[in-house]
């Protein structure tokens, strides 16, 4: 949650943190600020509510000569935790000599605050958690500390995640970089280093990274850089190389990243699919392979995620009990990761994340690898990403960068990677068979479902473009299809929007229907599909307006729906092509009703705090 940026360089740094944050502002974007220091010791701060957009247009209408040609700085793009949207609570914080920008939640900072009173007098100027860090770094280093020192002892002293970024003004040739729990990488240029909280910000100016592990300090400089562990000993650091791609930097032929990135979904689709299996199964020389290997002997599956990867993971759960006969448990990370968990022999444990970074996803895998698990596995979007590194064994994704917050692109990936792990475990010869022929046909069905973009444009977006509350109804893996549908549409176009298992309904949600109620119904003709005409039988006797995505041989007789035909598709890949028009939906409604598809208000991309 929220993005760092920072840089040791010989030139000015201004325009190099702008872009950085532009980058970063997926992980959020109610405000941005940067500090800037030259090497007389002189610290400027600058900062803005909004998008870092704002902060870049505001320096243009009005900057001193520190921000416009100091080569050190630090700059974040704030997510909201901690205090208000305003200019005080954003990031830099500072006091005395010490300027910092810090991501992640300080849980005891108000027992720091609270010692620190007794020896120190100081008047706070935010609400935030993070300015605690600023003061006790200076009362540390104004009782003879030096920076390193005083990381050291704060690390001891306190409670919660973070990844912080600091200058002192005494020393400005250099900055100070610390990470617990909260991921932060140092970037290696030709003529300047950097440091960022995601990689993808310094992508365009170096290839090179060295990712800090947890507990890691390092001080950067412009031409070195020096990793210590947390007790301050000197530490080697493995460097990365990244290559630098283009397709994240811009929509270039799309209005947002959304729109591209759920036009993207049948070729990375394909890319995943190809790489692990073709017509004779899975490939020997596949990561797929190897963990088929080490699934040997598995009798039971864990799957926890958040969000979006948590839908996928209810989706995974029919894919492995239908085809492969594996008990399968699915669980949101925030609640796994407190709980007792009874873990039966022979049990692997999956998570699923985009990011790879999710602290719920990240403290549940954590928990997972310290209990008697048979393996560790994460399905994951990044292959540089704590998750992927943390993990016992790991399938990546292949969906390449994901910028607009609404998951789509990679929800398709997971789905697959999941029926392809499926495929894998299943030990029947005859499914197996079948599950890898829909598989290799499936980027063509998704190709043929995105042409329903515009009827769904036309004919259902604008029911929902006055509504305010809506229902996502389905059977079998289609209710977990209908609660991504419903998702994807409340965090985008602000409509409330609920998703139920088909034949719940009758239990209280029914009271909810009325003749203003749209209800989106997905209907690919499976073995539940009377008991599923029932339902929407049930509906339509109270009215509700019907958005009904079907097969053809599965047209629903009603006298009002707005019924869009899906093209001709094997079961066992629907509910991912089925997953394309909602999205569709979530998109165009949005659109209509005037919001932002890309940056939902309230959220981020990467949601690295509890
Ligand atoms: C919604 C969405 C979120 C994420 C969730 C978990 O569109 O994207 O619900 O799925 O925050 O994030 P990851 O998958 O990165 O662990």
């Amino acid at each position: 949650m929220c993005g760092i940026v920072g840089v040791v360089s010989s030139t000015p740094c201004k325009d190099f943190l702008i872009r950085g944050l532009k980058k970063l502002e997926y992980r959020g974007y109610d405000s941005s600020g940067m500090a800037i220091a030259d090497l007389e010791g002189n610290v400027s701060i600058a900062k803005a509510i909004g998008a870092p957009v704002n902060l870049d247009k505001s320096l243009r209408e009005n900057i001193d000569s520190t921000l416009a040609t100091g080569t050190v700085g630090l700059a974040h793009t704030r997510w909201a935790t901690h205090g208000v949207v305003s200019e005080a609570n954003t990031h830099p914080h500072s006091c005395g000599r010490v300027t910092l920008v810090h991501n992640g939640i300080i849980e005891n900072h108000a027992d720091i605050k609270a010692q620190l009173s007794v020896s120190m007098k100081y008047n706070y100027q935010s609400q935030t958690d993070s300015e605690v860090l600023a003061v006790l770094l200076e009362h540390l280093m104004s009782n003879g500390e030096t920076m390193q020192s005083a990381i050291q002892s704060m690390s001891e002293m306190v409670k919660g995640a973070y990844g912080i970024v600091a200058i002192d003004a005494n020393k400005t040739d250099e900055i100070w970089v610390a990470r617990s729990g909260s991921p932060m990488v140092i970037g290696l240029g030709e003529d300047a280093n950097y440091v960022a909280s995601d990689a993808l910000a310094l992508n365009a100016f170096t290839e090179n990274f060295v990712y800090l592990d947890e507990g890691q300090i390092a001080c950067i400089k412009q031409h070195s850089y020096q990793i210590y562990s947390s007790v301050g000993e000197p530490q080697s650091a493995q460097e990365t190389h990244i290559p630098y791609k283009a397709d994240c930097d811009s929509h270039v032929g799309y209005d947002s990243f959304m729109a591209k990135e759920i036009d993207e979904q049948p070729d990375v689709i394909e890319r995943l699919i190809r790489s692990h299996v073709d017509k004779s199964g899975i490939k020997a020389d596949s990561d797929l392979f190897l963990i088929k290997g080490k699934l040997r002997n598995v009798k039971q599956l864990h799957i926890v995620a958040c969000g979006t990867s948590y839908n996928a993971g209810l989706v995974a759960k029919h894919f492995f009990e239908d085809y492969a006969g594996i008990p399968t448990s699915v669980e949101v990370a925030s609640e796994y990761r407190y709980r007792a968990v009874a873990v039966p022999e022979n049990t692997a444990f999956i998570c699923v994340s985009q990011s790879g970074e999710t602290a719920d996803t990240l403290a549940a895998l954590r928990k997972a690898k310290e209990s008697k698990y048979l393996t560790t596995l994460t399905l994951c979007n990044v292959e540089t990403s704590a998750m992927v590194r943390e993990a016992d064994l790991h399938l990546t994704l292949q969906a390449g960068t994901e910028i607009g917050v609404a998951s789509t692109k990679a929800f398709t990936t997971q789905l697959s990677a999941f029926l392809m792990l499926a495929a894998t475990v299943c030990e029947d010869e005859e499914k197996q068979i079948s599950l890898i022929d829909s598989l290799l046909r499936l980027p063509d069905d998704c190709r043929s479902a995105l042409l329903l973009s515009n009827e769904i444009k036309v004919n259902a977006a604008p029911i929902f473009e006055k509504t305010n509350s809506c229902l996502f109804l389905g059977r079998g893996e289609q209710s977990a299809i209908a609660a991504e549908g419903a998702l994807k549409l409340k965090e985008l176009s602000y409509i409330h929007a609920e998703a139920y298992a088909a034949g719940e309904l009758k239990h209280g949600p029914l009271a909810l229907i009325d003749n203003e109620i749209p209800v989106v119904v997905n209907a690919p003709g499976d073995c539940l599909h009377e008991k599923l005409v029932s339902n929407i039988e049930e509906v339509n006797a109270r009215g509700g307006q019907f958005v009904i995505f079907s097969s053809k041989e599965a047209v629903v007789d009603l006298d009002e729906m707005v019924n869009i035909v899906m093209p001709p598709l094997p079961l066992t890949t629907a509910c991912i092509t089925y997953a394309i028009p909602l999205q569709l939906l979530a998109f165009h409604v949005t659109k209509l009703r005037g919001e932002n598809v890309d940056k939902p208000r309230n959220l981020a991309k990467s949601i690295s705090v509890e």
